[in-house]
């Protein structure tokens, strides 16, 4: 019997029934992938010394399934996600992991979650996916693991940040990720260094963190979770160019809806949080949690720049589009939606 999900309890955390749900799960064992199985939700049992434990070798990825306007189970362009997979596995050393296995790994467990899809009308509440894929080989010397274990489960999720649609944010001189390092691949090894960051961002009133470019410790990266847009004074809109950050699903389509059906003009180039503070009209977040997030203010160096000239418009505009597409409200120019069932 399913249970009711009321999307307005929901909040972006674990959902407390996640056990009554099913899980995915294959290992890697003696050069070879399994088949896969979906499976109860359940605990899982590492060796102390395992890979992932040690030495944190483990990639993830988010995505969401809805129920659309038309009443079908959809997914928004997974092939996106099943591909980055693929990369940060590469990135990272983790053998054969491509994205039909990933992607076929997604919809079966979707269809057999089918029953912890939320209805949301605007598409706030979703079913949230987590694929996972770590080294669990016993060892002591750093080197990658011969043994993995790739698994997903879901769960019901609303809003990432508590106050819906609009964050405050703070500029710290922290890197997140470095040149030629994993800054553009979904590895677990980026998020430590947020957390502290994060935790000192939310005792200073804010939501969230921007981190800064490694070289200069001056242009905007990306914040905690979520890619960073700026509307400047002149009507362009700015995003910080790729290499170090994460190339978000969200944000190459933010990039389309703005360019190909609004005709604005998107830049992806090098931008200062001083140039943000001073000429920037309108600033927000995209990420597949975070949706399209406006930002009200804006920290740094020790004082708070209000950044809302421009009443969230675009973003409001970007956010309807999107998820006007996501949930086939509207037309999909681009086939970006996959119907699951
Ligand atoms: N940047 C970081 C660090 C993230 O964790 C995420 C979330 O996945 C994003 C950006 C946004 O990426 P996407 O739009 O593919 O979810
Ligand atoms: C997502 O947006 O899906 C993410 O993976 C962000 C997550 C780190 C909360």
């Amino acid at each position: 019997m399913a249970r009711h999900i009321d999307c307005n309890q929901l909040t972006f955390s674990l959902y407390p029934f996640a056990h009554e749900m099913k899980m995915y799960e294959s290992y890697y064992r003696d050069g070879q992938w399994d088949g896969g199985a979906i499976v109860n939700f359940h605990e899982i049992r590492l060796s102390p010394a395992a890979n992932i434990l040690n030495y944190g070798q483990g990639i993830f990825e988010g995505m969401k399934a809805y129920y659309s306007q038309k009443g079908h189970v959809v997914m928004f362009r997974p092939e996106e996600n099943a591909r980055r997979f693929e990369k940060s596995a590469e990135k990272l050393a983790i053998p054969g992991m491509t994205a039909n296995k990933f992607e076929k790994a997604v919809v079966d467990l979707v269809k057999a979650n089918i029953d912890f899809i939320p209805k949301s009308d605007d598409g706030r509440c979703s079913l949230y996916l987590r694929p996972v894929c770590i080294g669990i080989e016993a060892l002591l010397g750093v080197r990658a693991a011969k043994e993995y274990l790739f698994y997903i489960f879901g769960s019901p999720v609303g809003p990432y940040f508590d106050k819906v649609g609009i964050v405050k944010l703070i500029a710290k001189d922290i890197n997140r990720a470095s040149p030629h390092g994993t800054g553009d691949a979904k590895a677990v090894c980026n998020y430590p260094v947020t957390m502290r960051p994060k935790k000192e961002a939310i005792a200073q009133g804010f939501n969230d963190v921007i981190y800064l470019d490694p070289h200069h410790n001056k242009y905007i990266e990306e914040a905690g979770a979520a890619n960073f847009f700026a509307l400047m004074d002149d009507g362009s809109l700015i995003t910080p160019p790729l290499g170090t950050i994460l190339p978000g699903i969200t944000r190459e389509s933010v990039i389309r809806i703005a360019r190909e059906i609004y005709q604005i003009k998107v830049i992806e180039r090098d931008l200062s949080v001083e140039e943000v503070v001073q000429k920037a009209k309108e600033c927000f977040v995209t990420g597949t949690a975070a949706i399209i997030t406006s930002v009200s203010d804006i920290g740094w160096k020790g004082k708070t720049h209000n950044i809302n000239k421009n009443e969230y418009q675009l973003a409001n505009q970007l956010y309807d589009k999107l998820i006007g597409i996501q949930l086939q409200k509207e037309n999909d120019p681009f086939n970006w939606v996959r119907i699951i069932s």
